[in-house]
């Protein structure tokens, strides 16, 4: 039942809706689980808009907000500031399996990911080539093309397949040409809800583009598993702690030592090891914190180990198990109960049988527009998105010459009851 050695272990997890109470405990630390504070009772499965928020962010932020000092003063407030920021970072590094390199906190993943890249394509030798996939959110695509446009780069796009939702390392192969200066990667779509295999891409990439600059999009995946930076062999990775249970406001990223030693944007004769610009606002690290913490406690449910990382990987496992449940019955139904892949009427976006969906189902209907099936759902107390043909969602949605899609995300605070009343709900509304 526990995990001992983590890595020879796996196993024996139990997931989390077989484990007396752990799923009231789980919901009992989230705020507007079952109701929203504008329309009342609903189930909530639009999580990859945004997770539920932990209460201890809300308590923390709060808090925060409510100090009026600043760092770098000799005083008790001052000091405590510093320390937050202090801990906040070191917590980060534990999230990400940082050894090395530097963690960051600025405006919103995306804001991050144009920095990282921007610094990456202005600090780089001139020449060469940058490289993105079609799988990629526009954050880090529109990032690219355009430092690849103002440092007179050649802009190589890698084409994700339209029958997985996903793009693999054969496709990087054909792409790769050896004076690839950067390349960015999505670690999960959010559109799809398929997760690329990290490693073995960035294993191709390294082969034929050794010194390359690598910045990965990590926003999707965040939620729904461990980030290890130490085995992905990368230079920068990107999270919005908005997707992650914390809340808007920042979005925070990891460096590698490389990455940290290029010229960036800062103050005339300030630190040269500073990213942050201006005052950093110590309430974004306490809440990171909160997070880390959170995961923490998930995982001490499922090891007696005494490494926090190692408890953090445990609650990666729980999350990803119980929420491979949750999709699965979603998709292939149960006994009582007909699947989205079961439903004629209905086309699920990327592989149904995929086993690297994290998280998001979106699907169409044949017949019904994605709107009014968005808007049945809300009547019925069910909220999802309807995903466009649009700048956020074409790159996925045009080649399947489709105008729009329901999104359905979980996260692992969701349960099975959840699910099966979505369940019931979309085979009424899709039979009428
Ligand atoms: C994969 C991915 N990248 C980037 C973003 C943009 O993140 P942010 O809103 O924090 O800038 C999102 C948001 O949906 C996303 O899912």
């Amino acid at each position: 039942m526990y995990i001992k050695g983590l890595a020879t272990n796996k196993r024996c997890l139990k997931v989390i809706e077989q484990r007396q109470g752990l799923i009231e405990s789980i919901r009992e630390k989230f705020v507007h689980v079952e109701t929203c504070p504008f329309e009342g009772d609903r189930i909530f499965f639009e999580n990859a808009g945004g997770s539920l928020r932990l209460k201890s962010v809300v308590e923390t932020s709060a808090l925060y907000a409510s100090y009026p000092d600043n760092q770098g003063r000799e005083n008790d407030a001052s000091k405590s500031l510093v320390k937050s920021i202090e801990d906040g970072k070191a917590k980060m590094r534990l999230f990400f399996n940082a050894h090395r390199g530097d963690v960051i906190v600025g405006e919103s993943g995306t804001e991050l990911l144009f920095r990282l890249i921007r610094t990456a394509a202005l600090e780089l030798p001139e020449g060469g080539a940058m490289l993105s996939s079609t799988l990629e959110h526009p954050a880090s695509m529109s990032a690219m093309k355009k430092w690849a446009k103002n440092t007179q780069r050649n802009h190589i796009i890698v084409e994700h397949n339209d029958d997985s939702g996903s793009v693999d390392e054969q496709a990087y192969i054909k792409k790769l040409t050896s004076d690839v200066r950067v390349v960015s990667i999505v670690h999960t779509s959010p559109v799809t809800g398929m997760t690329i295999d990290l490693e073995k891409i960035t294993k191709e990439v390294r082969n034929v583009a050794p010194d390359c600059i690598i910045i990965v999009d990590g926003i999707q995946h965040s939620s729904h598993g461990a980030i290890d930076v130490q085995k992905y062999d990368i230079d920068g990775y990107v999270v919005s702690p908005y997707k992650m249970f914390s809340r808007h406001g920042y979005g925070v990223a990891w460096a590698s030592d490389r990455l940290c030693t290029l010229n960036k944007e800062q103050l005339a004769d300030g630190p040269f090891q500073n990213w942050e610009l201006g005052t950093r606002d110590a309430g974004s690290y306490a809440t990171f914190s909160d997070v880390v913490d959170y995961l923490d406690w998930l995982g001490s449910n499922f090891t007696e180990s005494e490494n926090t990382r190692e408890r953090l990987e445990a609650s990666s496992i729980a999350i990803k198990s119980h929420e491979k449940e949750l999709v699965d019955l979603v998709i292939n139904g149960a006994e009582d109960i007909v699947g989205l892949s079961n439903n004629k009427k209905i086309r699920i976006i990327g592989n149904p049988a995929s086993t690297s969906r994290e998280g998001v189902v979106s699907f169409f209907h044949k017949n019904k527009s994605s709107r009014t099936i968005v808007e049945e759902l809300r009547q019925r107390k069910i909220r999802v998105h309807i995903r466009k043909d649009d700048h956020y969602c074409g790159n996925i949605l045009r080649p399947l010459n489709q105008k729009d899609c329901i999104r359905f995300s979980i996260c692992h605070y969701n349960s099975k009851a959840e699910v099966v009343e979505f369940m019931k709900a979309i085979n009424e509304i899709s039979a009428n």
